[in-house]
């Protein structure tokens, strides 16, 4: 069934979309109708990964709730009961602290031996608590967690005056100020329209956070760089680009059905944005001209790596003299980033994703002088299209699949084309759980990456990107964040922080947390990774043959300062889930390894769940070179963080942002996400075993979330069910909550505010679009 007969029928103030839409907005619709749905849906790497794994999980969930549900309410909760006054679980391990008082009623009263840790905390409310409630952040008291000795924040007490206004929020530098000029060259505004007469909008962001939200239980705001005193709205995150208003003002239509008390404040500098006839590839390559000299040109191999001492060598053929500053006329050049964005044939585009994507290229490319640009890299499925010797077929695959405003961002690629790139014999797999295609987009994700990177070289650094992946923030502030902050990591330590979740108000300061590893790590007997890892069967690439290392001179010189080896030193890999060590750890694809002696042990790996990561030239150089030379190889998620690990390329996991459902206390936060071998991530009882991933369910960054999707789409304004009940909450169960109607009420709080984060995955955000998922 096809999106847009959902979308007319939807709501009356949707009832318009039909002619507009069909022809201009969204891919032809005639081809998403002809489309075998059940094919697509499991040929498609993360779905067929979501199916193996949902069986699994659903087969767990079953067994447990069918123990779970075998004695009468009252006799489970005096079980909780027990279980407290014993102090332990059926594992022996200490219970967390939760202490069921007289009276207290337990919101999930299923708990049996063997039950999901987690079901038994109860859910948190402060997320959806609107903006009536906002404060300053100096008043902030978070529902959860919270500080010693502070009391909760409910009830709330409203001293409600009106609304107040939100302000442009602009995390790029201040490209007119003496500061900036004196070291960079000059940035020239970015438009819209070919007549430079509609710059690039802003997005709007409200002083101050909603009272009671509770904090991110994993990783920080403040570590990063990242503000934590504003929220963002869906009026002031995405007005600019569309929502809120209608296609004959070119706007999406989407957020009119939603509650929008104030939402004006968004268009009263710059108007509404008329989107009727967009072209990103124009914009941005009209920007990245006006802005040229700001970065050093790609053809004469003398790129910038703005770093405190001299760059790396790096893998053959490129900058092997690369200077630490490149100096123009006394000013630095900047070195440019692509944001990869993995689009595939049959993905199903509405309103709220091509807002989402519109607010990515103005925000990273537009807003930042051509400093960033935005691709998407088309998967085509079919291996019979002929996308490079005919480009009717090429324009015909891009009007079935893809928004008529990105057609000319798209790059085309299929599996057929990573035969020919990568040929071949590529030997023996230790296993192979998914049966997959040694240069299928299942198995091997980046070799189309690895490709676009080698042929275009104006690039430095490469994010790697998915369609269901949502940032509730500026795309500038996170990218740009994340950079500096792994810029600065020193690499003494790096892959040790780097394999464990850093959950702040238990683990104190980064400091703090640095020795806590430091010592961990002592304890464990195990020798920290600096540098190249040796192990039996290791073969070099060919600049480690002529004897070139990627460590920086301070990781080798006699006399450095050991701390300071990495520091100032781009990192080659950021990672947003840790960066695990593989082996044994449960993982299911831990030994989908290629091409290594086969009567050697397995080589060391690391691997990070979600692909979504930022991949530096040399890395994917490296990549590039194991599969077409050594025809080495593993699993989309092993291969980039493990080829870092042999070849000693820097490799950081930035602990960005993470919200959890429920009132865990911290302890267990920490027991159940680093629950690997020697307190990490990784090793034997990782978190990303099958049996334990579950734990990630209420997260709002994992795969499988659950979470994510609710938050995300009640933030949009959508009623959603709450996923509490007597099953321990399900997504789909539960109570219907939140929505226009709510959000309207005079005693209500109004529509959500939430700090900047990722959320994944995010596989459907306006309610006609349900049916159509499930
Ligand atoms: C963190 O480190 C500081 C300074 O070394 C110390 O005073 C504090 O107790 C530590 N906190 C934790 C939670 O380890
Ligand atoms: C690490 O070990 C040192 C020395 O034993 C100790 O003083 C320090 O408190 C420990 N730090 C953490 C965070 O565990
Ligand atoms: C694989 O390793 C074994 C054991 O070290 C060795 O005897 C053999 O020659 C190796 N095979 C290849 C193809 O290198």
């Amino acid at each position: 069934m096809d999106r847009l007969s959902f979308l007319s029928r939807s709501s009356s103030s949707l009832s318009s979309f039909l002619s507009v839409e069909e022809k201009f907005l969204l891919p032809r619709p005639a081809a998403q109708a002809r489309r075998f749905r059940v094919r697509a849906l499991l040929g498609h790497y993360f779905y067929r990964r979501l199916v193996l794994w949902a069986i699994g999980f659903g087969f767990l969930l079953y067994v447990l709730l069918t123990f779970g549900r075998s004695g009468p309410q009252s006799e489970r909760i005096h079980d909780l009961v027990k279980f407290n006054q014993d102090g332990k679980n059926n594992n022996g391990k200490p219970a967390a602290v939760y202490v069921l008082k007289p009276g207290e009623t337990v919101e999930t009263p299923i708990w049996h031996a063997g039950i999901p840790h987690w079901l038994r905390f109860k859910h948190l409310d402060g997320f959806f608590v609107g903006l009536k409630a906002l404060v300053p952040a100096s008043e902030y008291r978070p529902e959860h967690p919270r500080p010693a000795g502070q009391d909760s924040p409910f009830p709330l007490t409203l001293s409600y005056t009106g609304l107040p206004t939100p302000t442009p929020f602009i995390p790029q530098p201040d490209y007119t100020s003496p500061t900036y000029t004196a070291k960079y060259h000059e940035v020239q505004p970015c438009y819209l329209d070919k007549e430079n007469k509609i710059p690039a909008p802003d997005l709007y962001a409200y002083h101050g956070v909603v009272q009671g939200q509770p904090e991110p239980m994993i990783g920080s705001h403040s570590l990063l760089g990242l503000r934590n005193d504003v929220c963002f709205d869906r009026f002031g995150r995405y007005g600019p680009y569309g929502l809120g208003y209608s296609f004959d003002e070119g706007g999406v239509e989407v957020g009119l059905d939603t509650e929008n008390t104030g939402s004006e404040a968004v268009w009263a500098r710059s108007g509404k944005v008329n989107y009727d006839g967009m072209d990103w590839g124009d914009a941005q390559a009209r920007c990245y001209e006006a802005n040229k000299k700001r970065f050093a040109d790609a053809n004469t191999g003398k790129d910038t790596q703005s770093q405190s001492q001299p760059a790396p060598t790096t893998t053959a053929g490129r900058n092997t003299d690369r200077s630490f500053f490149h100096r123009e006329r006394q000013k630095l050049t900047v070195p440019r980033t692509a944001v990869v964005v993995r689009a595939y044939v049959g993905f199903q585009w509405t309103h709220h994703s091509v807002l989402n994507f519109r607010a990515m290229i103005s925000e990273l490319a537009l807003r930042s002088g051509g400093e960033y640009q935005v691709h998407f890299l088309l998967h085509v499925r079919d291996d019979n299209e002929a996308i490079w010797a005919d480009p009717l077929t090429v324009q015909r695959v891009l009007d079935d699949n893809i928004p008529p405003e990105f057609h000319s961002i798209c790059t085309l690629w299929s599996e057929e084309q990573m035969r020919l790139i990568y040929p071949g014999q590529f030997g023996h797999s230790f296993s192979n759980p998914s049966f997959g295609d040694i240069h299928g987009v299942y198995r091997s994700a980046h070799m189309p990456l690895q490709h676009f990177a080698m042929s275009h070289p104006e690039y430095e650094h490469f994010w790697n990107w998915e369609l269901d992946m949502r940032w509730l923030g500026n795309y500038y502030e996170l990218f740009d964040r994340l950079g500096k902050w792994g810029k600065k990591q020193s690499r003494v330590g790096a892959w040790e922080r780097s394999a464990k979740y850093y959950i702040p108000r238990y683990h104190g300061s980064w400091a703090n947390f640095t020795q806590l590893v430091h010592n961990e790590t002592k304890a464990s007997g195990r020798p920290a990774v600096l540098g190249p890892v040796s192990f039996p069967g290791r073969q070099p690439l060919r600049s480690e043959l002529a004897g070139k290392t990627f460590l920086p001179l301070a990781c080798t010189a006699s006399g450095a300062d050991p701390a300071s080896c990495g520091v100032g030193e781009d990192a080659d890999f950021i990672s947003l889930n840790p960066l695990f060590d593989a082996d044994n750890s449960g993982w299911l694809f831990s030994s989908d390894v290629t091409g290594y002696n086969a009567s050697l042990p397995l080589p060391p790996r690391r691997s990070a769940i979600i692909t979504a990561a930022r991949l530096s030239r040399r890395l994917l150089a490296a990549m590039h070179e194991e599969n077409w030379r050594l025809h080495h190889n593993m699993f989309s998620e092993m291969y980039p963080a493990t080829m870092a690990l042999h070849h000693g390329l820097k490799a950081v996991f930035a602990p960005h942002p993470v919200l959890i459902d429920r009132e865990w206390d911290l302890a267990s936060v920490d027991a159940a996400f680093n629950s690997g071998r020697d307190h990490t991530a990784g090793g034997r009882g990782s978190p990303f075993d099958l049996a334990n991933e579950h734990n990630h369910k209420g997260t709002s960054w994992y795969y499988h979330s659950e979470f994510a999707g609710l938050l995300w789409r009640r933030w949009l304004g959508y009623a959603q069910h709450d996923g509490r009940g007597p099953n321990g909450g399900r997504s789909g169960e539960g109570t219907l909550k939140g929505g226009k109607a709510e959000e309207m009420r005079p005693d209500g709080s109004g529509r959500m505010c939430l700090r900047s984060m990722l959320v994944h995955p995010i596989k459907w955000e306006h309610p006609s679009e349900l049916e159509d998922y499930v």
